[in-house]
């Protein structure tokens, strides 16, 4: 295997889908094969930038029944080694993460352990850091495993937090700044780590 098969969650408008394929584009992820998005529904921005990247792209919506099996026989089908959740708001369960033998990574947007876990994600994780009145935010990439935000933790990069910042300020800040950096670099390193095991 030269290059790890990567599917790609999504649920919200794909910005950091579309960080994966820029950075693709620029030559940074050479062990990397973006083959596989999962849209887990219709209309959702991320759907036309995997069709922009040309990305074969599966909508599985996430409330339908049988929701995780049908995304397991995609990604045999597809026979992905590996699985970037990226913007993806599921929680996939226990017996999700033992079926799929590959590694699984997420992107969180902020520091972990703070602002983490259960019903913390999108906006909610950046308005509980600005009425804690944290200074420094950030993001986490991390592996995946059936506690919410709770796998070990692979990559982190710090944001300050600027005086009068909104949750939508603090938000873009955070992806621009950690969020499209740290995950393509992230899924990388453990694409190369995959295929060097494999040699
Ligand atoms: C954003 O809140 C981002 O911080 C988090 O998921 C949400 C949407 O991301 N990772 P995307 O634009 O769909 O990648």
């Amino acid at each position: 295997m030269l290059r790890a098969r990567i599917a790609v969650l999504v649920s919200g408008g794909g910005t950091n889908l579309q960080a994966l394929m820029d950075s693709r584009s620029r030559g940074e992820m050479p062990h990397s094969a973006l083959t596989l998005v999962i849209a887990d529904k219709a209309g959702i921005g991320a759907i036309a930038r995997a069709e922009r990247g040309g990305i074969p792209c599966l909508v599985i919506p996430r409330r339908e029944e049988g929701f995780e099996k049908r995304v397991l026989d995609a990604l045999a089908e597809y026979r992905i080694d590996m699985v970037v959740l990226a913007g993806f708001l599921g929680i996939l369960s226990a017996d999700f993460i033992r079926c799929f033998s590959g590694p699984i990574i997420n992107i969180h947007p902020s520091l972990i352990p703070s602002f983490c876990g259960q019903g913390f994600y999108g906006l909610r994780v950046h308005e509980a850091a600005l009425s804690y009145g944290v200074k420094v935010t950030g993001a986490t990439v991390h592996f995946v495993n059936e506690i919410p935000d709770g796998g070990r933790i692979i990559a982190q990069k710090a944001v300050d937090i600027q005086p009068g910042d909104t949750p939508e300020v603090l938000q873009r800040r955070v992806m621009e700044e950690a969020e499209w950096q740290l995950l393509p670099a992230a899924a990388e390193q453990v694409a190369k780590q995959l295929v060097e095991q494999l040699k």
